[in-house]
Order: structure tokens, then sequence, then C-alpha cells
């Protein structure tokens, strides 16, 4: 059977990078920053990006291109036909579940944005009671809206891998700068705007030492570069032999952290704009709100309070936030769907169809049950198996690959990576630095 390659270089960067940039980095990282220590917070986000998960994303890339396949099939190939092999092919299977799983919640979240999205569509049709409707939280309205952002996401993947995920990464991702752009812009002229930028760029390193706040870091980059869970090595078995796999990794850690400092530049001006309106940004403890009430009710209340081109900077704020969603669900449900279309031969609409229905299902429990199940799927995914499952790969890429093998692999594309630098540092920090600092957090953040 064919698989499916990316075109080009550029190809591969726009949806390598729109499966990282997503809601972790519109909506997480700028109120993560704000909570904790503004530029300091950013300081220690870059760096971690780079020490931490860049190593942790070049190990995926390169056994994704050099096995050709799906996360299970991959580690299960490299550890042979041994017990490593076995431990390999469960961890994949895991790492599955977990991308599966990851999916079910960042749908509802999802279906959230679409709905806030098409509220202001339907404010400036007149159409007002739908628009409270669409705004108020309700099952019927999650349901369906999670409905609605699962099938657009199945659409995409069960066009296949040129005509679905490339094409859509292609058009999405350039219109996602751009709306971004727009909207730094115009908010930096609201009034107030100028002292949010301050508290986000101003560092305060007394938080800097904080262990939660390495972890959360820690956490954030993994979750941002869509780690652990086999995404990032099912795109790279896409690759194509010619590029050069070491400076397409920096160029998508880049997009991924500039967006996330761009979404700060968005955000916390945002909610100083608000407070200038005299809005409540508060909540009663005097912490400033973050979770979804930021989202849906800070900064909603601020685009009331705009006037009226108040309407259309909420229609391109939830716009810049579907897409980004969209671009990284995506790239979740294309991990299970890979995985049936190679492993059982299974025809990809198919597959798409029946992962996105199942993924669907364990959606509609979490709305049913979102109180006890909603942070509780989230953490088990994104806090602890995301890191875990980080430390699997880093040690296959180190340990069970062939230094030898690991040496061609990134030859292709770079004919002179043995004299490089890269090659001099990376193979020994994927082996011990990577593991055990990602385990020592780990320790740290369960204890
Ligand atoms: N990186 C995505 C984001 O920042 C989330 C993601 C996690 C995507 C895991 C794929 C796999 O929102």
């Amino acid at each position: 059977m064919q698989r499916g390659e990316f075109s080009s270089r550029f190809a591969f960067i726009m949806a390598a990078s729109g499966s990282a940039v997503g809601l972790g980095n519109i909506w997480g990282f700028p109120t993560n920053a704000a909570e904790n220590g503004g530029g300091a917070f950013l300081l220690l986000y870059f760096i971690l990006a780079f020490v931490l998960a860049y190593p942790a994303l070049m190990a995926e890339l390169v056994i994704g291109r050099n096995t050709r396949a799906n996360m299970v099939t991959a580690l299960g190939k490299l550890g042979g036909d041994t017990g490593v092999g076995k431990l390999g092919s469960g961890a994949g299977l895991f790492a599955l579940v977990v991308a599966s799983l990851i999916l079910s919640f960042y749908g509802i979240v999802a279906g959230w944005m679409t709905a806030y999205l098409v509220a202001p569509a339907a404010e400036i049709t007149g159409a007002d009671s739908a628009a409270s409707w669409l705004t108020t939280q309700t099952v019927t309205r999650d349901l369906i809206f999670t409905a609605v952002f699962m099938l657009l996401t199945i659409m995409v993947i069960a066009a296949g891998v040129a005509n679905g995920i490339e094409k859509w990464s292609r058009r999405l991702m350039p219109s996602l700068l751009i709306l971004m752009l727009v909207l730094v812009i115009y908010v930096m002229f609201q009034p107030g705007a100028l002292e949010g930028l301050k508290v986000y760029l101003m560092p305060d390193f007394s938080r800097i030492s904080d262990p939660d706040l390495i972890i959360s870091a820690m956490g954030q980059a993994f979750f941002s570069l869509s780690l652990g869970v086999g995404t990032m090595l099912i795109y790279g078995s896409y690759m194509s032999e010619k590029e050069n796999l070491p400076s397409i990794g920096v160029l998508v850690t880049l997009v991924d952290t500039g967006i996330a400092f761009f979404a700060g530049l968005l955000v916390i001006p945002a909610i100083f704009a608000a407070q200038h309106l005299g809005l409540q940004v508060m909540d009663a403890s005097g912490a400033m709100i973050a979770g979804p009430d930021l989202i849906f009710q800070v900064l909603p209340a601020l685009f009331d309070n705009m006037g009226s081109w108040g309407v259309y900077v909420a229609l391109a704020f939830f716009l810049l936030m579907t897409i980004a969603a969209l671009t990284s669900s995506i790239s979740m449900l294309e991990v299970p769907v890979a995985y049936l279309v190679e492993t059982f031969n299974l025809e990809r609409h198919r597959a798409t169809y029946f992962m996105g229905g199942l993924i669907y299902l364990v959606s509609v429990v979490i709305i049913f049950n979102f109180g006890t199940l909603f942070g509780a799927v989230v953490s088990f995914t994104t806090e602890y198996s995301q890191p875990l499952l980080g430390i699997v790969t880093c040690v296959f890429a180190g340990w069970v690959m062939k230094r030898n093998a690991l040496l061609q692999e990134i030859k292709n594309g770079m004919p002179d990576a043995e004299n490089s630098l890269f090659w001099k540092i990376w193979p020994h920090y994927v082996r011990f630095v990577c593991p055990l600092l990602i385990l020592l957090a780990f320790v740290q953040s369960i204890r």
C-alpha cells in the first residue's frame, strides 16, 4: 500500500507547526505566563522548549522517518522480536489511547470555540436569541458543537495526508498568522492595553525558582509541541528523505514558541484593556481570572464594549481559536487512524469515521460527567502520560535505535551531519539528559 507523503518542506512545516500551535499556545500559554511571573515564565518556557522539548521532538521525527510507520509499529520494529519490541508496541498503543483521550477533551473545548465563532455571525445577521443560546453553556449546545468540530476533523483526516492534512494546514496556518497579527495590533491600541504589556514582559524572577513553575512550564512545552503521543512521529513518517531534520525541528519549535509569545501579546493586554473599561477581571480571591472564564466571559465582555467593531473582533478571535484547534485536532486523530490503516488494512475513510465516532462517544461521556471527568482526563493525559511517553521516545531513539542507524537517518537531507554540532550533542542528550530531566520534574510533580 502506498503511504502518504508531504509534498514539500513548507508543507511539512505548516502541518507540524499546525499540530503544535493550538489552544495550548493561544490560551494555555498566556494565562500561565500571566499567573507565573510574566517575563520570567516566558524565559523559562523558551529555555525548556529548546533544551528539553526540541530534543524529544527530534527523537520522534527521526524514529518516524526511519521506520515509516505509526508509533506502535515503529517502536515494535525498533525493539525487534524481543521484550523490548513488545514494550515498544505496548507504549505505542498507550500513546494511541492518550492521543485519543486528548482529542476527546480537546474536541469539547474546540466545540465551545466554534459556538462562540458562530455567535457573532448570528448577532451580525440580527439573530440575537440564537447568539445568546450559543454563548450559554448547556449540554445540548456542547453535544452539538463538539460533534460539529469532530466532523470537521474527520473530514480533513479522511481525505488523507496530501489532500487533507497538507492541503488544510497550508491554507489555515497562514490565515492564523494574519488573524493573529491584526488582532495584536488592534488590541494594542485599546486604552489600558500597554499596562498589560508591561506585566507580560517584565520578569519577576522571584517566581522562577519555584519547582511547580518549572513543572508547569515543562508540561506546557510538551503539550504545546504535541510530544509523546505519536503525532510528531507519524508526521515525521510522511516526510521526504530530502529534508534536513534538525533544521526543520528548529523551525517548528520556533514557530510554536513564537506564536505562544504573540498570543501573550494579544491576551494579556486584552485583559488589561477590559480592566480599564471597568469590567471584572479578578475573581473573588483577587487573582486574575484565567481558565475558561477568561476566554468565555472576560474577553467577550471586552469585545461587547468595543463599539460597533467589537463583534468583528470577536469573530476574528474565535476564528483564530477554531483554526488553531483544528490543525491540532487533525494531528491527534491521525495517530489512531494511521494505526488502523497500516495494521489492519482498513480503508482510510472507514478508519477515520470509526475512530472519530468512538472518540466523540468518549466526549459525550465527559460532557455528561463534566465536573468529575474533564479535569481528570486533562491531568492524566497531559501532566502524567505525555512526559512519561516522552521518556519512552527518547529512550528508543537513544538506546534502542543503533547509533549508526540514527546517523544514517539524519544524514538523509544533511550529508555533513557527522561533523555538525547537532550530532555532537543530541545523541547523548536523548540518552541521558532528556530522560533524566523529565523524570526528575515528574517525580517532583507527584511528590
Ligand atoms: N500542541 C497542541 C496545542 O498546543 C495540542 C496537542 C497535544 C496536539 C498533543 C497534538 C498532540 O494545543
